[in-house]
């Protein structure tokens, strides 16, 4: 893949209510190409899984994750309550990585429920590694463009938080266009997220910050918050290997959002 990102075809929209197409792990190392969007805030990485961790792959992964994306390329639905079997405050977390901020924050917050979205295939191995492991119960797994979930997967006023955890910056200027956050994914939050809600991002890139910043403070349905306010979820995270090496060089920022 090019480093400008594949130039992705429009495709249509689909999609079966309330059924995560569960199991449809190709074995692929990169999420099928049906993405909208033409330009995504992810490379393709290649990644294998270890004997171990592709075991509980084909055991797990039928339960607790889906591809965003079914076979035919059109967005799966999702169905929170019949997937946890419960009803439950709704946290989307894209771009989990290994998904250590997303097990312990799981682990603490148990009346929480959390989707987690990454490209990544060998970071959400891990993490199934780790919520089999622990019995951990209030976390699924989609693997595919957490914008590309957002916009086709869930509706609006369905979440109770947004969690961005050290996205990639794309330093270089004529990159810029790859971020993930721009003005469109800030609108897009601000209509999944319910009122009250909280996006909570991190960066310990400055540029990047002042970037999210602005377009977060210019979304009208968003309400800048701080970290020491009475919020419906959690925003104390676990440290990460982007936080040991931000706290060996640049500051962390926490952006937070409540949706008004
Ligand atoms: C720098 S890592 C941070 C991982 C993790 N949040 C942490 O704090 O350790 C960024 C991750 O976001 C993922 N990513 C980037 N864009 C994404 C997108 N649009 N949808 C899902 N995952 C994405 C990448 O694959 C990568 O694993």
């Amino acid at each position: 893949m090019s480093d400008d990102g594949p130039m992705y075809a429009q495709r249509e929209e689909a999609g079966e209510a309330g059924t995560p197409e569960q199991g449809a792990a190709t074995g692929a190392e990169t999420p099928p190409t049906h993405h909208a969007r033409r330009i995504t805030s992810f490379r393709s990485r290649r990644s294998t899984l270890s004997g171990g961790q592709q075991q509980t792959w084909e055991r797990l992964w039928p339960q607790i994750g889906t591809e965003a994306r079914n076979a035919e390329g059109h967005p799966v639905v999702l169905d929170p309550e019949r997937w946890f079997g419960r009803q439950a405050p709704l946290i989307l977390e894209i771009g989990c990585g290994t998904g250590v901020s997303t097990s312990a924050m799981a682990q603490s917050e148990p009346d929480l429920d959390v989707i987690a979205v990454e490209v990544y295939k060998k970071g959400l191995g891990q993490l199934l590694g780790v919520i089999d492991r622990d019995g951990i119960p209030n976390i699924r797994l989609v693997r595919g463009d957490g914008v590309d979930v957002l916009e086709h997967s869930l509706p609006s006023a369905s979440l109770t938080g947004v969690r961005v955890f050290f996205p990639d910056p794309w330093p270089k200027a004529r990159h810029h266009k790859r971020r993930l956050f721009q003005t469109e994914t800030m609108a897009l939050i601000a209509d999944r997220l319910k009122p009250g809600g909280i996006l909570h991002a991190a960066t310990d890139h400055q540029g990047y910050a002042e970037h999210i910043a602005e377009v977060g403070d210019a979304e009208p349905r968003l309400r800048r918050v701080d970290t020491d306010q009475q919020l419906p979820i959690s925003v104390a995270r676990p440290e990460t290997k982007y936080e040991r090496k931000a706290l060996a060089g640049p500051i962390v920022t926490e952006l937070l959002w409540e949706r008004r």
